[in-house]
């Protein structure tokens, strides 16, 4: 019987939350639900864990997806945490509904609030602020791992009512877009043609046309491409040139990439 720690992220404060959390934990596998292959083989879980980042007040598309390969795994206890800048709105509600569905209970959900990477609505704040954020997320986590710990069934964490009558009606409209939302996303003069958005991207929904990046609407709207390209070169509408890149200070690209 193992404990393992599922886990989906683009700029690397998830991967940061999972890390983390694994290692209060102690002896807990790490694995990404991007480079999950259908039908890996079945371990036996005694407790598992969903750690994703929250995309447009709820669960990103392929973390529900990923609910399917969860329920053959059947584990004995499973937690989740969202990864969110402070807007948790409905999605550990919503995730727990969907587990719900494919049999699954969802024992505890919890909310940790990091920097934003939602690159057009602003940069992710002061390094000051990021710290306060790291410290902050770093104290509930040792929290949130004795819950874990102790196997406690807890209600999962929600949104102000105000978040949740306003934007989860707004993620429902714009889910189904997602894909196609892309269509913003370019390569300006600063692109060497180094390929990195390429590999970091879970949804291998770049290609390239004479060596710029292209995207091909399968987008997961995770903002992996925009956040890691080294040369900055990476716009999503009009906004983004104005603001300073992110990733997660402790994350480095060859984490995100490993099995990619
Ligand atoms: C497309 C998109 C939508 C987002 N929507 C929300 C949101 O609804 N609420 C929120 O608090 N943060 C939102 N964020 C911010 C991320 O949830 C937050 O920065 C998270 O820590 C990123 O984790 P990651 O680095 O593991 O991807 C959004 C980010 C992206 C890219």
């Amino acid at each position: 019987m193992s404990k393992a720690i599922f886990y989906y992220t683009g700029s690397g404060n998830s991967l940061w939350v999972a890390r983390n959390l694994a290692k209060e934990l102690g002896d807990t596998e790490l694995i990404s639900i991007a480079d999950w292959k259908k039908g890996n083989p079945k371990i036996d879980l005694d407790t598992a864990g969903l750690v994703f980042p929250v995309h447009m007040w709820g669960v990103p598309p392929p973390v529900i997806k990923f609910t399917d390969e969860l329920k053959a795994l059947q584990p004995k206890y499973l937690f989740a945490v969202g990864v969110n800048a402070g807007a948790l709105a409905n999605t550990l509600v919503q995730l727990k509904g969907v587990l719900k569905k494919a049999g699954l209970a969802l024992n505890s959900g919890f909310s940790i609030i990091m920097p934003t990477n939602y690159a057009p609505w602003g940069g992710p704040g002061t390094k000051e602020e990021q710290q306060r954020r790291f410290d902050a997320a770093g104290a509930k986590i040792k929290q949130i791992a004795a819950y874990i710990k102790a196997k406690e069934t807890r209600p999962v964490e929600k949104g102000p009512l105000w978040q949740r009558i306003v934007f989860t009606p707004i993620y429902h409209l714009a889910t189904p877009n997602l894909a196609k939302m892309d269509r913003s996303f370019r390569a300006d003069e600063k692109c060497n043609k180094c390929g990195i958005c390429a590999k970091v991207c879970p949804a291998q929904n770049i290609t390239f046309n004479d060596g710029k990046p292209v995207w091909n609407h399968k987008c997961e709207q995770c903002y992996a491409c925009l956040q890691w390209c080294p040369q900055e070169a990476i716009q999503y509408g009009k906004n983004t040139i104005k603001y300073p890149r992110y990733h997660q200070p402790d994350i480095q690209l060859k984490d995100v990439l490993k099995n990619r």
